[in-house]
């Protein structure tokens, strides 16, 4: 029996994307037994005791049906008076399928077909695609080599059609935390050509060298706000993120929610309570001292930006290699798993590396990553 074409069946929208960029690491990664893996965009640490019993306790007790569309009422209200205390306005709150889940209904709700979205370059994957699916145009603005945010070069990019700008702070996968002024810059920018300003912070809490300024406090009018707990609390599988910001979006987002994802998961939402209220910065400290190690370890052969969160670096391969994707697929073959940075922009020239991992893997992986640096 001869298969269906898929061609005949494919949406125009799903081919507008491409499933490549991280593939082949994964391939040539899959031959190897035990690699020294770099590559992890998750957190290496258990999810507190803490939030566990909250999810087991919200199954045993039968909690296990749908919530409402917008997320439970006392996890809804916590989040709000915690963003009130720490940004000064009440805002109304949706929790969302994980950060994506806010992601996705975020451009439902303010793309039409053409509409542009201002990102910096390198981005976080699912924004260029998650645009592209809802019919948006993604214009990448390049933020080489600081990673910061510069309003000039984003003023350029901006056209009629523009209606968006997305920053993540901290960034993945520079872990580079925008400044207050860098967020002030940003807010009158989206202030003078009438933008929304989406800023995705699901890294807030895993920063080391101060807390990370909210973007919420510029323009509170214009700023969608993204938060999840998957990083911070190591429960990425969980799905579990809100939005916060003008009602007029989160009503919109709320009722596109209905449609699509109908509600988080309701074991989630329980234990995101309590997640509300585990301590992690054991945790934040050990980050902290990653952050300092790996930088340590990799600063003399690769040029590189020292960030002040998440937990990846962005250094730039040396020029005698002919790309960051060679480079990497010579790591690959020493065993040591890091992402070329084309799959996360235009450029080909540097690599992402996870600090998420037990010390004596960076350890062994960085040295690894020097060895060809240095061509030994
Ligand atoms: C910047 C950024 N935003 C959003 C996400 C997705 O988060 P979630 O797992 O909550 O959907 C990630 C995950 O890697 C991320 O790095």
């Amino acid at each position: 029996m001869s298969g269906l074409d898929g061609r005949t069946f494919i949406s125009q929208r799903s081919r507008s994307v491409d499933a490549s960029g991280i593939r082949k690491v994964f391939d040539l990664a899959a031959r190897l037994s035990d690699p020294i893996n770099l590559s992890i965009g998750q957190p290496d640490y258990p999810v507190p005791e803490s939030v566990k019993r909250a999810a087991a306790e919200a199954i045993a007790a039968d909690r296990n049906g749908y919530t409402v569309t917008q997320g439970i009422e006392p996890l809804r209200e916590r989040l709000a008076a915690d963003i009130r205390a720490e940004c000064g306005h009440a805002l109304p709150v949706l929790v969302t399928s994980g950060v994506s889940g806010g992601i996705l209904l975020a451009l439902m709700a303010l793309l039409d077909p053409g509409d542009e979205v201002l990102l910096g370059d390198p981005y976080f994957v699912i924004y260029k695609h998650a645009v592209r699916l809802v019919g948006g145009r993604p214009v990448l603005v390049d933020t080489y080599p600081t990673f910061g945010f510069d309003a000039a070069r984003y003023e350029a990019a901006v056209t009629p059609r523009t209606k968006l700008l997305v920053l993540a702070t901290p960034s993945n996968p520079t872990g580079v935390v925008l400044d207050d002024r860098a967020l002030q810059a940003a807010a009158e920018l989206a202030e003078r050509h009438n933008l929304i300003l989406l800023v995705d912070e699901i890294y807030n809490r895993l920063v080391y060298d101060a807390p990370c300024p909210a973007a919420l406090r510029h323009a509170p009018h214009r700023t969608l706000l993204l938060r999840g707990f998957g990083k911070s609390y190591g429960m990425t599988g969980w799905r579990l993120g809100y939005a916060a910001g003008p009602a007029f979006l989160i009503e919109e987002m709320t009722k596109l929610q209905q449609y699509t994802f109908v509600c988080a998961p309701s074991m989630a939402q329980y234990a995101g309570l309590a997640a509300l209220d585990a301590d992690i910065s054991g945790h934040v400290e050990d980050y902290r001292r990653k952050r300092d190690l790996v930088y340590e370890l990799l600063s003399d052969d690769f040029e590189m930006v020292r960030p002040g969160g998440g937990f990846y670096f962005f250094p730039k391969v040396p020029d005698r290699f002919s790309s960051a994707t060679a480079f990497v697929e010579q790591a690959i073959a020493r065993s040591v798993l890091v992402i070329p940075g084309s799959v996360f922009s235009e450029r080909d020239t540097h690599f992402r590396i996870s600090y998420a991992a037990p010390d004596d893997r960076l350890r062994r992986g960085c040295a690894i990553l020097c060895d060809l640096a240095r061509g030994v």
